[in-house]
């Protein structure tokens, strides 16, 4: 692979660009509703969670539900997951009509069952096969298709370069690294250098993901590793406010009780009239948990709020934080 100049490989709003840090795809907590308060706090872009392509084919999902955006995020990417390249193709075209600016695939998520099916991290055993699946997607739509990758099986078989460079070759518009082999699952240290190595050889934008759980990491991974955008998964859950932090206008609201309450509110709010009451709530007694970790008295609230039900009572707990 050789470098050549790295232009934008899709549009974003204006000045974007120059803070490109992306709420990475999590799957259980990037729906719409999160992803419209972190794009509200800032964030350059949003990911869907991974979507199974099979399932969108066959008609088994309801799309709207996965793949509806909230007016408050003016732009969006969608990530799918699957092993064929006629069936990620199809889904390609079925995800297109929602405009997102990217479409993403998932060739990371070391989840056994998604692995047994051959996608997700299975696809690092065959960079030919990644290549495929994205000539078959650039072939369905005109949306740019980019690759999400780990740095490889394990650590007897770290291919970045080979994975990316398949997926250049086949059309690929970027390529975000997490920073860990299939193996490591989420545990060890994310090898920023592969980044840095990667970033410096690969002709289209490369985003960084792993182990940035602050403002300042994030700006520190940008700085070391050279990478276009940094992708943030862990430290934004029940986090937003990262992206408020790394917003290029600066200075931002104190994250005290008060503000945290209200973000939940809006998030909850968002979630019911996406989703409705019963799923929404039931959805953000996990986001509830990550919201008030660490926060002081926040125990006996969490014990409570993983029993509501409806938005009332998790007003109430809202009002009490509020004080
Ligand atoms: C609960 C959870 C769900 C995830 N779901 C997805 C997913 O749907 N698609 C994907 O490409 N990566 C997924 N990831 C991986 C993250 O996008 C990210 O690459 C990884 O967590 C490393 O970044 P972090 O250190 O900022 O968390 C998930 C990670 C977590 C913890």
């Amino acid at each position: 692979m050789n470098r050549s100049s790295a232009s934008y490989p899709f549009v974003l709003d204006e000045g974007a660009w120059e803070a490109p840090y992306f709420l990475a795809p999590v799957a259980g907590y990037s729906d719409a509703a999160f992803r419209a308060v972190c794009a509200e706090m800032g964030a350059a872009l949003c990911y869907t969670e991974m979507v199974s392509a099979e399932a969108l084919v066959r008609g088994h999902i309801k799309t709207k539900e996965l793949l509806e955006r909230d007016p408050a995020e003016r732009v969006y990417a969608i990530q799918l997951f699957g092993a064929s390249p006629a069936t990620l193709a199809a889904a390609a075209e079925i995800v297109s009509v929602y405009q997102p600016v990217v479409i993403d695939l998932n060739c990371g998520c070391p989840v056994p069952k998604i692995i047994k099916a051959g996608a997700g991290s299975a696809l690092l055993k065959t960079p030919g096969k990644i290549g495929n699946i994205v000539r078959a997607m650039r072939d369905a739509t005109r949306i740019p298709i980019s690759v999400k990758l780990r740095t490889g099986w394990d650590s007897d078989s770290i291919n970045y370069l080979e994975t990316a460079g398949a997926a250049i070759e086949a059309g690929a518009c970027a390529i975000t690294l997490h920073g860990r082999t299939r193996a490591q699952g989420y545990t060890g240290k994310a090898d920023w250098d592969a980044i840095r190595d990667l970033s410096a050889r690969a002709p289209v934008p490369v985003f960084g993901s792993g182990d940035v759980f602050s403002a300042g990491a994030a700006a520190d991974m940008r700085a070391r590793t050279g990478c276009a955008g940094v992708m943030i998964a862990r430290g934004a859950l029940g986090n937003p406010f990262i992206f408020a932090e790394l917003r290029k206008s600066g200075s931002i609201r104190e994250i005290n009780a008060h503000f945290i309450a209200e973000t939940m509110e809006r998030h909850l709010s968002l979630a019911v009239q996406h989703f409705g009451e019963k799923r929404a709530c039931i959805e953000f007694r996990k986001h509830f948990c990550v919201y008030t970790k660490g926060l002081s008295g926040g125990a006996p609230l969490r014990a409570r709020a993983v029993r509501c039900s409806t938005f009332k009572e998790f007003a109430e707990i809202f009002n009490e934080l509020k004080g």
